[in-house]
């Protein structure tokens, strides 16, 4: 079982549908998470939150795709592969306060504001992520 935060996501099962569903959700959460990671590896003012991945994102990108398709609602791509996420436990190694949560949520509002998602899946998603990056905090 997730538990109540991981399924937050997957309960809104809408937004991968909202995203486009089978013909473009996919594509969608791909594009979201390479704007994500590409403004993660330039804006200066992350510079603290870029620190504490590794040099080579790949794995990361390639992760973040997979765990965000099943969590908004699309195939469970992570847990096929990887079983449970126990997101918080894998991110215990990390010092993650309210400032590193600010700048993953600055890098992931910047991004869908790039790609130009519409106001209110905006506004609901980034209500629903900011849940799990809180939920994620170690201090
Ligand atoms: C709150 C601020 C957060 C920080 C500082 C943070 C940081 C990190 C770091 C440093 C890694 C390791 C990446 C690497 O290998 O270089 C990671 C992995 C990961 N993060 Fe986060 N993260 C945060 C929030 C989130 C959120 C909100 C989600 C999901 C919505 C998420 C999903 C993931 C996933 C799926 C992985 C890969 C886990 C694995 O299988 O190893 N993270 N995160």
């Amino acid at each position: 079982m997730l538990n109540k935060v991981e399924e937050a996501g997957s309960n809104k099962n809408t937004f991968f549908e909202l995203l486009g569903g089978e013909a473009s959700g996919t594509e969608s959460i791909r594009k979201l998470v390479e704007t994500f990671y590409d403004i993660m590896d330039s804006d200066p003012k992350v510079l603290p939150l870029r620190a504490m991945h590794q040099a080579d994102l790949t794995s990361a990108r390639e992760k973040l795709f997979m765990f965000l398709t099943g969590w908004t609602g699309g195939p469970q791509l992570y847990i096929e592969r990887y079983g449970h996420p126990v997101l918080r436990k894998r991110h215990l190694p990390f010092a993650i306060d309210e400032s590193a949560r600010d700048q993953w949520m600055y890098c992931m509002i910047k991004a869908m504001h790039q790609l130009g998602f519409e106001d209110e899946l905006m506004k609901r998603l980034a209500e629903q992520l900011y849940g799990v990056a809180d939920f994620m905090r170690n201090q």
